[in-house]
């Protein structure tokens, strides 16, 4: 333990103003005299960036070596918290062993586009997935004394102008999209510091918006950590401050500190918001001093073996025609073509690259399991330099011809896909496609293996081939992983957390995506991923949620019952085959009848469930009310309907098994009724119904008109019509006094 530090009053007004930004790239900043020392911060999200000289956050320079654990795109396919969780320690670790007191991560933004080039660092399309893992990874780093940076918060969804660009979208989006996943981090895992993002929202820099960074994350969601800006995301220093952002980095060389002393003095702010943030950073300090451990160490093999491990419950097995596992037998031939296979591509550029401690490449590693068959190799295409590729392919489809089986490693480059810019398209290198061709022409029997922080458009091909290995990032020991599953070591579980579309322009940002004049407009709505190509019905390459196995399940009925919590699901799950493999039981729930608009459906629950080959387990899974609600924008509150909810149970959002129907009675909570609100409004609502229809039967003419609106043919006509309208017309039976009265008594 340490003795506890001294708080801000007790310092003097330069030093707290010091103290709310960064010594240097990488360090807090300390005051020496009051024996406040200063603590490092480093990338993340997937392994440890601590650099020894100097900084940058770009990924240029160098780092000590750490363990490069799969790359979130990958972590999330997982869609495994306990995994995650596990995933966080071992960062934890690396993280206490190099002196490092938060490490800056994780990125939860949701992926609006597939086109944001920083995919590769986010776990999903979908705010529960995000939310999930996200705060499965926060418990685990901060169960080692370490903090978290939740991140990049909010609604930084694409790299083109992310320094200045205006994400326009509305509340509801805003909250049940590109918030939730925050919300359940902040109110589930507490992380000891959120990182705000460089753009604006609505206008506003997150570096600079009260509403964000004090009413919704600490008056709201109750947050009780500190505040980072991402790096050079402070815009107005003063205003960032009042608006509840507590350290800048990296240092503003005093800069940014004398503007806070001047305005102290001139009394443009108040000293007590300036005490308030120089507190939470000496709370932090003391929290990162508490765990720091000069002797710690880690374990490099095992967390090599964890990278495996979980790399291995990564992989997305989108297609398999039987060609999969591998058979490691004497006399076969399997022929390894793809530059990637021998040079793997594991993570992606920008602040999160992580100097390896060690690489695995696939190629040695299906080599390591092969057992009594042959393994031949081509590299069919080149990285970056020059090539024939006319021999490549030669070479490439001379092996092909003659093997039993054919694995094509195909993927993208990685100048194609970096923090700081977007791409363009989703199109593999065509060398890269017209050798999967040639090959194909030779002998069909293909398994293709991607490498991918971004989605790839599969549509020219997918069809043609029998298998597809989407293996995305896998980090440095992703070529074993590969190997474990091609072999059928590892009976693949991973399920995609984000749709692979047909074309880039079916998805639903696409004519929104990446803005104009520093705006983009969130056009779509809630619509984001399958919430977009279900609302549509429109075919997808392979669905949110999808992903095979060696076995097969099969999923009894579901039942759900509604809980003071919330719905609780039940489902039985059967292995059916005859390997052990793991199950991801997902739960969507939709709201038929429902007051607002809302996708058909909606991931609301998953669990991932080991089942024995021929055994069943049943799975139980509790989909909180928070998760239920809605946004109401006329309340300004979320809101769980009353009335039925439909619980869909399956194994993706397009493979559904089985359903149940629930009835909640909701919160009760409805936007209050006016005279400008319609008959139909009125109608509608609990108390306001009968209150009208009971003034109606007061009168001959009021029951004429209550004779009317009780006839359902007629009643639609009349709908639409506000209630001070009807009022006003000749022979109303409602007169203006009773307008008042019929309102205070409907909102009693
Ligand atoms: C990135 C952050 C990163 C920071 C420090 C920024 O450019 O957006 O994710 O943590 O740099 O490297």
């Amino acid at each position: 333990m340490v003795d506890s530090l001294p708080r801000a009053s007790e310092l003097t007004l330069d030093e707290k103003a010091s103290l709310t930004s960064g010594r240097s790239f990488w360090e807090t900043e300390g005051v020496e005299r009051a024996g406040i020392p200063s603590i490092y911060l480093t990338d993340g999200p997937h392994g440890v960036r601590k650099q020894a000289q100097g900084g940058d956050h770009l990924g240029i320079g160098d780092s000590v070596p750490a363990t490069c654990f799969p790359p979130a795109v990958a972590l999330g396919s997982s869609w495994d918290a306990e995994l995650l969780e596990r995933v966080g320690a071992a960062l934890g670790e690396e993280a206490k062993a190099e002196g490092v007191g938060v490490l800056l991560g994780p990125g939860i933004n949701i992926k609006r586009s597939p086109l944001c080039g920083r995919n590769f660092e986010y776990l999903s399309e979908d705010p529960i997935v995000s939310g999930r893992l996200g705060a499965a990874l926060v418990r685990g780093l901060q169960s080692q004394g370490v903090g978290a940076s939740l991140k990049h918060f909010a609604a930084n969804n694409q790299e083109t102008d992310r320094l200045r660009v205006s994400a326009d979208v509305d509340e509801r989006p805003l909250r049940e999209i590109y918030l939730r996943g925050f919300q359940h981090v902040v109110t589930h895992a507490q992380p000891w510091t959120v990182m705000c993002s460089y753009n604006r929202i609505n206008g506003v820099y997150a570096s600079e918006d009260p509403w964000l960074l004090t009413s919704v994350l600490r008056d709201e969601w109750g947050f009780e950590g500190l505040v980072v800006s991402d790096w050079g995301a402070v815009n107005d220093r003063v205003s960032a401050l009042v608006a509840g952002l507590d350290l800048e980095m990296p240092s503003s060389g005093g800069v940014t500190d004398a503007q806070l002393v001047a305005a102290v003095r001139d009394g443009s702010l108040a000293e007590s918001v300036l005490d308030t943030a120089a507190d939470r950073v000496i709370d932090l300090v003391e929290k990162a001093l508490a765990e720091a451990d000069a002797t710690a160490t880690y374990d490099a093999e095992a967390h090599h073996a964890l990278a495996r491990e979980v790399a291995g419950r990564s992989v997305v097995l989108l297609k398999n025609d039987g060609v999969l596992p591998l058979a490691a037998e004497a006399g076969r031939t399997i022929a390894v073509i793809g530059e990637f296979a021998r040079t793997p591509r594991y993570q992606g550029a920008g602040s999160s690259q992580i100097v390896p401690t060690r690489l695995d490449n696939a190629l040695d590693e299906l080599r390591a399991l092969s057992g009594d068959a042959t393994v031949v190799f081509a590299p069919g295409y080149t990285l970056g330099a020059d090539a024939d590729e006319v021999a490549l392919t030669a070479e490439a489809v001379g092996i092909a011809a003659d093997a039993d089986d054919v694995l094509v490693f195909l993927g993208l480059p990685g100048e194609d896909e970096s923090e700081g810019f977007d791409r363009e398209h989703l199109e593999l290198p065509a060398a890269q496609t017209a050798l999967l061709e040639a090959v194909i022409a030779a002998n069909p029997r293909v398994t293709v293996v991607l490498s991918n922080g971004g989605v790839v458009r599969v549509s020219g091909w997918a069809d043609r081939v029998p298998a597809i290995v989407e293996g995305w990032l896998l980090g440095q020991a992703g070529g074993g992983a590969i190997a474990d599953v091609l072999f059928g070591v590892v009976n693949p579980s991973g399920r995609l957390a984000e749709t692979i579309p047909v074309r880039l322009e079916d998805t639903a940002s696409y004519l929104n995506f990446p803005g104009e004049k520093g705006h983009v407009r969130y056009g779509e709505g809630l619509f984001v991923g399958y919430r977009d190509f279900d609302a549509r019905a429109a075919a997808v390459s392979f669905p949110f949620g999808h992903g095979l196995s060696y076995t097969t399940f099969a999923f009894g009925a579901p039942t759900a019952t509604a809980t003071a919590e919330g719905i609780r699901v039940a489902v039985d799950v059967t292995n059916t085959g005859d390997r052990d493999g793991r199950e991801v039981v997902q739960v969507y729930v939709s709201v038929p009848a429902s007051r607002v608009q809302r996708p058909v459906r909606e991931l609301k629950g998953f669990a991932t469930v080991a089942v024995a080959a021929g055994a069943t387990e049943t799975v139980v899974i509790d989909v909180a009310a928070e998760d239920l609600a809605y946004f109401d924008t006329e309340l300004d509150a979320w809101t769980v309907e009353g009335g039925e909810y439909v619980v869909e149970v399956g194994a993706s959002s397009r493979d559904l098994r089985g359903s149940a129907v629930v009835t909640l009675a909701g919160d009760g909570r409805s936007a209050p009724l006016t005279i400008q609100s319609t008959l139909g409004e009125w109608l509608e609502h609990p108390v306001g119904g009968p209150v009208l229809m009971a003034a109606l039967a007061q009168s001959a003419e009021a029951q004429g008109m209550g004779a009317m609106l009780a006839d359902p043919g007629l009643r639609r006509m009349a709908e639409s019509i506000p209630l001070v309208r009807a009022a006003s017309f000749p022979g109303s039976p409602v007169t203006a006094e009773q307008l008042d009265q019929l309102v205070a008594a409907a909102n009693r």
